[in-house]
């Protein structure tokens, strides 16, 4: 009865060993022929259709978008997967039951992509060596990057505080052309995170669509996908704060020519209506991008109150 118990439990130790030993080796197996640079397809040559990379954003959380210095702050994830011809290994006899490891991204190679209208830094891969790739026996990869993104939107506040606003986010292909790899949707290419996102108190989400092109420089052609968010300012806070004062004040402005002349008080209502008036204006001015592009009706309906 002993030595049966002995064996099985020495059996169960050396397989717990054995399996780390063998991801060990099959690791090493697959690094040392592997080169992180090269477009893992085995036999590229110009015939052969390019490596498809599927790709969607995940919207995590919206910080904001700044009027004033045209900035869309939010925090995405994207979730990318592609067929790596090279990366893969026997699951079924050679390493029995590995199926799935977990390697560092900067050991494999990667689709490098850019967003071309962040304001700080460009690269989607942060490259600090602190992120990974999942990858299957099959050579299926998935890749799980995150970044807060803060990129240019042109504002348009002519209908504030009513107004909606669009904005692009632009992934691009930067070295390697439509012959190494294309970008596709996956899905319909961008939604909110079920999990992670968090609503923003000033904008409502409208509308998220992903456009995936082509775009021809005058040697070659390069993969990208265009994301549109739309948004919508939520417009009760404006609406107490700013529109409601506002018609208080006309309705004030109208008083004036009813105010009989001979009436002394009527030079010294004008000076004060007048006076709130720029105070109001400076109020809503600090809300406004500081551009002449685009100026809210707004802030003429009050520049011309002034006149009167
Ligand atoms: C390493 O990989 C090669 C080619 O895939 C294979 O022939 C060899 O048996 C592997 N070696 C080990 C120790 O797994
Ligand atoms: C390119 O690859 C295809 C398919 O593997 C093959 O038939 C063809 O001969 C290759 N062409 C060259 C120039 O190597
Ligand atoms: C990789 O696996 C995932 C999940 O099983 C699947 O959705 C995806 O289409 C696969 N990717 C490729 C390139 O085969
Ligand atoms: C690359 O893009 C160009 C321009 O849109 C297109 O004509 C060409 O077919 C594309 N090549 C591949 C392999 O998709
Ligand atoms: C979002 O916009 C796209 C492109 O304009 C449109 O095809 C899609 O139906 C819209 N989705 C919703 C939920 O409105």
């Amino acid at each position: 009865m002993f030595p049966q118990t002995l064996v099985i439990v020495l059996l169960t130790v050396s397989y717990c060993n054995g399996n780390y030993e063998r991801k060990r080796l099959l690791r090493h197996n697959l690094s040392e022929h592997y080169n992180p640079e090269l477009l893992p397809v085995l036999d590229s040559n110009n015939s052969n259709p390019p490596l498809q990379v599927h790709v969607k954003l995940y919207l995590m959380a919206l910080q904001g978008l700044e009027d004033k210095s045209q900035l869309l702050r939010a925090s995405y994830f994207w979730y990318f997967t592609w067929k790596d011809e090279i990366f893969r290994w026997d699951h079924y006899f050679e390493y029995k039951n590995i199926s799935r490891l977990t390697v560092k991204a900067s050991d494999v190679w990667v689709p490098e992509l850019y967003i071309v209208n962040d304001v700080r830094d460009m690269r989607i891969s942060t490259g600090d060596n602190k992120e990974y790739v999942i990858v299957k026996s099959n050579g299926n990869m998935t890749w799980f990057p995150a970044k807060e993104l803060q990129t240019s939107c042109a504002v348009d506040v002519s209908k504030y505080p009513f107004d909606t606003q669009t904005c692009k986010i632009r992934m691009e292909a930067w070295y390697h052309d439509n012959t190494s790899f294309v970008l596709n949707r996956f899905g319909s290419g961008i939604e909110t995170s079920e999990v992670h996102f968090v609503e923003n108190g000033e904008w409502e989400i409208l509308n998220l669509s992903a456009y995936p092109f082509q775009y021809r420089d005058y040697a070659s052609a390069y993969s990208c996908i265009h994301y549109t968010l739309i948004l919508k300012r939520r417009s009760s806070y404006h609406l107490i704060t700013t529109a409601f004062p506002f018609v208080v004040l006309m309705a004030l402005n109208l008083l004036v020519s009813v105010i009989p002349t001979e009436c002394g008080e009527k030079l010294g209502f004008c000076m004060s209506q007048f006076l709130t008036m720029i105070v109001f204006l400076t109020l809503i001015a600090q809300n406004m991008p500081s551009s002449s592009f685009t100026i809210s009706y707004l802030t003429f309906l009050i520049s011309l109150q002034i006149l009167r």
